[in-house]
């Protein structure tokens, strides 16, 4: 409805993966010229990140106790669900611990894809321009790269 000319422009698409598997489809079956289709995909795990991440699990699993003063609580208002959490993990990680699935693409807070409403307490959001200041001056985090700072309240 948006662009009834669509089949003679230059198609750039970004987004989760089943997204942009989907844009394809529709393209293909629509006729449209593959050729100026472009999509934009943070790709796989590089070997050494995957190698890294490895490694500082495995020291993590060294580690000793964390005091449980060090456990933040971090609250699921919608989903009823809440779970300590130890320093450094994220309000995302969090969630999966519960099972609750925040939709998630880049994982690094540059797509906005995991944002959430924080309804109270702090948390130390480190992205990379994935959310506006309006955003976070209602309150949004970008769950993926947000690490509580104390107890926290979400809404999903
Ligand atoms: S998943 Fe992309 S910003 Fe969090």
């Amino acid at each position: 409805l948006m662009v009834p000319d669509f089949l003679e422009r230059e198609v750039f698409c970004c987004g989760p993966t089943p997204y942009m598997t989907a844009v394809k489809r529709l393209l293909e079956a629509a006729g449209f010229d593959m050729a100026r289709y472009h999509e934009e995909s943070f790709g796989a795990t590089p070997a050494e990140a995957r190698a890294d991440a490895v490694e500082q699990a495995e020291q993590a699993a060294d580690a000793p106790e964390v005091d449980l003063a060090d456990l933040h609580q971090v609250e699921f208002i919608a989903s009823g669900k809440s779970i300590r959490v130890a320093p450094g993990e994220t309000v995302h990680a969090a969630a999966a611990k519960l099972g609750l699935l925040i939709p998630k693409a880049c994982g690094m807070g540059i797509c906005g894809t995991c944002k959430v409403l924080k309804l109270g307490g702090e948390v130390e959001m480190d992205h990379n321009g994935g959310i506006t200041e309006e955003d976070e001056a209602e309150g949004y985090i970008l769950s993926c790269c947000s690490v509580p700072k104390g107890d926290v309240r979400i809404e999903f």
